[in-house]
């Protein structure tokens, strides 16, 4: 989201009285382009709420994360929580705490960028090279995912049921990832999890997979 564009949905949420929630975990994941300001800089009114996690940049599970808010808004999300599960771990905040003040980490920042940014370019030139024609990709700067885009009509949840499971190949179907379940033809690939010499192989299983499902969608 560019800069002006940060700024005229703060001047809208003031407009029409609303909160944001700016869900911000992959913040740290930029491998290149410029880091943009968040939202929450733009605030004039406390109505944005930041958030982070340790998810993504330092372990998955630790279910821990950080927020900033208004006050009169901390107060109300903190006995939502409460109500919710009480508090996070005690003892996963404590361990956190300890690696955080133990190690470098912005070097473990550089490090991770370094690795996943080698995984997408991997996945990137395996997607370019054995993607079928009528498939388009993403070149996302930063996160763990890329955005797979089929032609117009395919259904990709029944092809991902039909096709891609039977191949041991399994996406996030776009149907999953919208509120009103459209984008059905895409899907969201991730280059995060895979060691990175799988990468490759998993491609072109789904590259082939894709292909055998478009001609078995032309044949009906
Ligand atoms: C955009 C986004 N926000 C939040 C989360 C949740 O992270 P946590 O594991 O800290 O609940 C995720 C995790 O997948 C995510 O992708």
């Amino acid at each position: 989201m560019s800069l002006e564009k940060r700024r005229a949905l703060v001047r809208l949420a003031n407009q029409f009285d609303v909160l944001i929630l700016e869900d911000g975990p992959y913040r740290f994941l930029r491998y290149e382009g410029t880091t943009l300001p968040p939202v929450k800089v733009f605030d004039t009114e406390g109505r944005v709420v930041f958030l982070g996690s340790m998810s993504k940049i330092l372990s998955p599970s630790l279910r821990l994360g950080w927020l900033i808010a208004d006050p009169e808004i901390m107060a109300g999300i903190e006995a939502l929580k409460g109500a919710a599960d009480v508090e996070s771990s005690a003892l996963i905040q404590r361990a956190v705490s300890q690696y955080l003040s133990r190690v470098d980490f912005p070097a473990h920042l550089a490090q991770l960028r370094k690795t996943y940014r080698q995984k997408r370019d991997v996945m990137l030139d395996a997607l370019h090279c054995h993607l079928p024609a009528d498939f388009t990709i993403t070149d996302p700067q930063g996160g763990f995912f890329l955005w797979l885009q089929g032609p117009k009509g395919l259904d990709m949840t029944a092809l991902q049921r039909e096709v891609l499971l039977p191949a041991h190949v399994s996406v996030v179907a776009g149907r999953n990832l919208s509120p009103a379940h459209s984008m059905v033809s895409g899907a969201r690939l991730t280059f995060a999890a895979p060691a990175i010499g799988d990468i490759e192989p998993g491609v072109q299983r789904l590259a082939a997979a894709l292909s055998q499902g478009a001609r078995q969608v032309q044949a009906r």
